[in-house]
């Protein structure tokens, strides 16, 4: 992306555990000078250290942008130093959980440009994917600043509004560990056929890998994917019968969990 302002005014990181790592390694990659960024992080890493941004120091008084990647439940306590940056000049980019836009307008001013974004934790590789949307104040260009930033770790996604986040979370923000969990239950059912753990894990970490990708990369569908793989009457077609099942399949198991994830997003928002 083009990192002028942010080169000229400077990006403060608030927090950098494992997302704002994951986020400053992929702009450093990216051709972002070190000079530009201030982190804010009690607790910084050897290997933030070593990247020669400057940490826990004085802040510039307007940034081009704000990041916060501290935990929901440190946003109370940390936010506040940052207040007088509110009000307009400076964009607030938040990739924290659960944390509304109402909550940053109350703190920082309805006038500050907030982007909520929803990343997840394949960033670590660079290959998540984060959902983002604005309040009134962003503009096409403070999103379109927020998208560039985020790129870095991933696909970046525009929503509607926030209305649509607690889906998002419920899909794509929790959703690799119900894909841990498949490979736990495919290497465990691979167990009970007979194999040693160790080769059942393998796998079934390739096959949930490489299904994957597959499905990211091919020009057919994952629908059209499986049923190029389904003979009729063959092993794949006896579990997909039992997976498939209108009631005990994936299909109702996955509604009822994303619709827990869902609820239990908005029961937080509140
Ligand atoms: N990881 C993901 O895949 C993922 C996905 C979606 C959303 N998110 C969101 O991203 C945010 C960060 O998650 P994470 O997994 O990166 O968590 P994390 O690894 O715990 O990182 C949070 C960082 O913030 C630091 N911190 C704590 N209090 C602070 C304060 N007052 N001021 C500045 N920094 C402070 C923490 O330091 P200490 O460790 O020393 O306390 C830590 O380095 C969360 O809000 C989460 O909801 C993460």
């Amino acid at each position: 992306m083009d990192f002028s302002t942010i080169s000229t005014r400077g990006l403060v990181l608030l927090g950098c555990g494992k997302m704002g790592s994951a986020m400053l390694a992929g702009w450093l990659r990216g051709g972002l000078a070190p000079g530009a960024v201030h982190v804010i992080d009690p607790h910084p890493s050897d290997w933030l250290q070593s990247t020669g941004v400057a940490v826990n120091g004085l802040l510039p008084e307007a940034p081009a942008v704000v990041l916060i990647a501290v935990k929901p439940q440190m946003m109370a306590a940390a936010l506040p130093q940052l207040q007088a940056m509110g009000g307009g000049e400076t964009l607030f980019v938040t990739v924290a959980a659960g944390t509304t836009i109402a909550t940053y307008e109350a703190i920082l001013g309805a006038a500050t440009p907030i982007v909520r974004a929803m990343p997840n934790t394949p960033a670590a590789i660079g290959r998540g994917i984060t959902a983002i949307t604005g309040n009134g104040a962003a503009s096409a260009d403070d999103l379109a600043t927020a998208e560039g930033l985020l790129r870095a770790v991933g696909q970046v996604v525009r929503l509607d509004g926030e209305h649509q986040m607690d889906a998002v979370t419920a899909v794509s923000g929790s959703g690799p560990a119900y894909v841990f969990h498949l490979i736990e239950a495919l290497a465990d059912a691979g167990e009970a056929e007979g194999l040693p753990a160790d080769l059942a894990m393998t796998l079934a970490k390739a096959t949930v890998g490489g299904a994957g990708q597959l499905a990211e990369d091919a020009p057919d569908s994952p629908a059209q994917l499986r049923i190029n793989v389904t003979s009729p009457g063959g092993t794949t077609a006896a579990a997909l019968a039992v997976l498939m099942d209108a009631e005990t399949g994936f299909p109702a198991l996955l509604k009822r969990a994303v619709k827990a994830a869902a609820d239990r997003g908005r029961e937080l928002g509140k």
